[in-house]
């Protein structure tokens, strides 16, 4: 769409170092027209209006859903590809056997080719971003180089961008993380662009040791929005392990008691297995006077204070959530968040400028065009079994719109948390919900983590893997120093957070979700806060403290005991595979295993 013109917007920094780093990087990939991104309100609408005008976007129905943008992805940029995703340490070994390596002067030399010329015929906009409030300690700030209008548009929802972070990076004190971005498809002179430009060839590399992050390929969600997993976990779990503190897969909450108490949980499920949700969480009205507020959904960076408090910030600004499943019954606060200002993308588009999803309402509509741009009627699904919208299909939207968003939510000390939560989407095995005896052992039930794989990324969906920490796919080093220093991370802790473990996908014989999930798991996080503050007693089972039935608060809803025992049960057969499974990951991992991990592996089987 830029062809022809070669312009160059002013630099808006003094910083040289930005400055030649932007110069050199053009040089190579031989851009069109070179755009410092300001971030104002009226240079994102031109660049929404560009996208319009180059079929990227259509602009929806205005009266319905103001500000909003619609787009479709190519077919097979879809999601995060892990098989693509490189941690390209100097040593293998710091990489780890759960991450890709390749020699880092090897994987230069390739992301040199890969990259030259690579920008042609486009516009490189030159994104300033910073991960957490502007100016907070806890802050850190990158610049991304792209050829994606798309991704600018999007990181300008995700983070924070443009002249205030320029600002700060002129400062010269932050360290800033350089983030190069192509969706690899160079338009030569009189080449027509395409809506969704992506390459079949992908690499999403990172390099700890120099702090960059180098993405080709893809202009798909976490590959290539570089302030999301690229930089706020694979590159940032780097910093925090040296620096002292924890770059998490974690969803951050408030829960607010009817007396005014107010305790903050981080959460860590895997990829769409539930923290949006259980992050804007609307409690049942049963349960009155009870508040669940929301910090982030997606990543914590957590820290110790000077008293050793942990304390966390969300290091984003919006929210990339997965659309299929979200509707006023399950997520209102998401579905008013997202009514207004936001990108969907790879959602069904109905007659009338809208949106739709499975699971957006109880009637599909008669008629749309689905995420693939055919046509799809209720009919066509039932025969074909076509998706309206690709499972993976997502809405980005401001943080600050959404109604349960905590008023501390940019705290720029972040907010103390109380507990960790550990969970993943388990059919078998594990109860509603356990408490972890102390902090090993919480660190062996969330290194231990196992979850069924989701469309999140591509590959196989449904089939169980280890996820430690839910950080399988986004931890930046080797996952047993990773281990190692979540049990460290004791030491400089005044009070360590209780650890708890949720599993809200149990199912029973017939393949039904034992339990109704969704505001239900407010009475879990009721029963979370109260152990926290000491108030229930806890029954002592084989892998940790579980409430007794009496200790959940039932008021509202109609759920036996009898059904209750068989969702906490801990059956010995099933928890012995359990425990084989934990095996399997420490064998990978066991020359960088700490020993606590095989002592709380121990004292597991005695107990069981
Ligand atoms: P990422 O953004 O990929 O990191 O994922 P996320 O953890 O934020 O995922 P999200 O909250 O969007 O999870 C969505 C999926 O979890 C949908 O399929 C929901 O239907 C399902 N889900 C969330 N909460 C519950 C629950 O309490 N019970 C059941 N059965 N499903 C749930
Ligand atoms: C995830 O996959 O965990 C996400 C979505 O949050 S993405 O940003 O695409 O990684
Ligand atoms: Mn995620």
């Amino acid at each position: 769409m830029n062809q022809g013109t070669s312009k160059k917007t002013k630099p808006l920094t003094t910083n040289k170092h930005l400055i030649r780093w932007v110069e050199k990087m053009a040089e190579l990939t031989k851009p069109a027209n070179i755009h410092w991104v300001d971030g104002s309100q009226q240079e994102y609408e031109r660049l929404c209006h560009e996208l319009v005008a180059a079929g990227t976007f259509v602009r929806l129905n205005q009266e319905k859903w103001p500000g909003c943008f619609y787009a479709r992805s190519d077919a097979r940029d879809v999601a995060r590809v892990e098989d693509r995703t490189f941690i390209c340490s100097l040593s293998k070994d710091n990489a780890g056997p759960t991450n890709n390596w390749i020699d880092p002067f090897e994987m230069r030399r390739k992301l040199k080719e890969l990259f030259n010329g690579a920008m042609q015929g486009r516009t490189m906009y030159v994104l300033a971003f910073s991960m957490g409030p502007v100016g907070s300690p806890m802050a850190r700030i990158g610049v991304q180089l792209t050829d994606s209008p798309y991704v600018v548009v999007n990181m300008r929802i995700m983070t924070r961008i443009g002249l205030p972070v320029l600002k700060e990076i002129d400062k010269g004190e932050a360290r800033v993380v350089p983030c190069m971005h192509s969706v690899g498809m160079p338009l030569l002179p009189g080449q027509k662009d395409v809506a969704w430009p992506c390459n079949e060839t992908k690499y999403i590399a990172h390099f700890p040791e120099t702090r960059e992050i180098w993405s080709y390929g893809s202009g798909y969600g976490g590959n290539a929005l570089l302030g999301k997993k690229c930089f706020s976990l694979r590159i940032a779990s780097n910093i925090a392990r040296d620096e002292g503190w924890m770059a998490e897969h974690m969803l951050i909450l408030g829960v607010e008691s009817p007396d005014g108490e107010k305790t903050y949980v981080a959460a860590a499920f895997p990829s769409a297995c539930g923290k949006t949700n259980l992050a804007m969480m609307v409690p049942p009205p049963a349960l009155k006077g009870w508040k669940v507020t929301t910090v982030g959904d997606d990543i914590a960076w957590i820290k110790p204070d000077a008293t050793g408090q942990l304390r966390a910030i969300n290091p984003e600004a919006g929210f990339f959530g997965v659309a299929p499943g979200t509707s006023a019954k399950t997520n209102p606060n998401a579905m008013a968040t997202l009514s207004r200002n936001a990108i969907f993308t790879n959602v069904a588009l109905t007659p009338d400028g809208g949106v739709w999803w499975e699971g957006m309402t109880d009637e599909p509509p008669a008629e749309c065009t689905d995420w693939r741009g055919q046509r799809w009627t209720p009919a066509i699904a039932a025969e074909t079994g076509a998706k309206a919208a690709h499972p993976n299909g997502r809405f980005t939207a401001p943080a600050a719109q959404c109604p349960s968003i905590d008023s501390e939510w940019e705290n720029s000390a972040g907010v103390p948390i109380s507990a960790f939560v550990f969970g993943g989407r388990r059919s078998t095995t594990m109860p509603l919900v356990y408490q972890a005896f102390n902090w090993s052992a919480g660190v062996y039930v969330g290194a231990t983590m196992g979850s069924e794989t989701t469309a999140a990324a591509t590959g196989t969906v449904g089939v169980v893997r280890r996820d430690p920490m839910a950080m399988l796919p986004f931890c930046g080093y080797h996952m047993g120093d990773y281990f190692r220093h979540w049990l460290k991370m004791q030491r400089a802790l005044g009070s360590t957070p209780r650890v708890f473990h949720v599993n809200w996908f149990r199912k029973d014989e017939n393949g039904k979700f034992l339990w109704p999930g969704f505001s239900e798991n407010m009475r879990v996080l009721k029963w979370i806060v109260d152990r926290v503050h000491g108030r229930s007693q806890g029954k002592e089972t084989p892998i940790g403290w579980t409430p007794y039935y009496e200790d959940i608060d039932w008021t509202g809803l109609d759920f036996s005991q009898e059904e209750f025992e068989k969702m906490q049960e801990v059956s010995r057969a099933a928890w012995r595979k359990e425990v084989l499974g934990h095996e399997e990951l420490f064998i990978d991992v066991h020359d960088h295993l700490p020993p606590e991990m095989i002592y709380q592996r121990e004292l597991l089987i005695c107990r069981l």
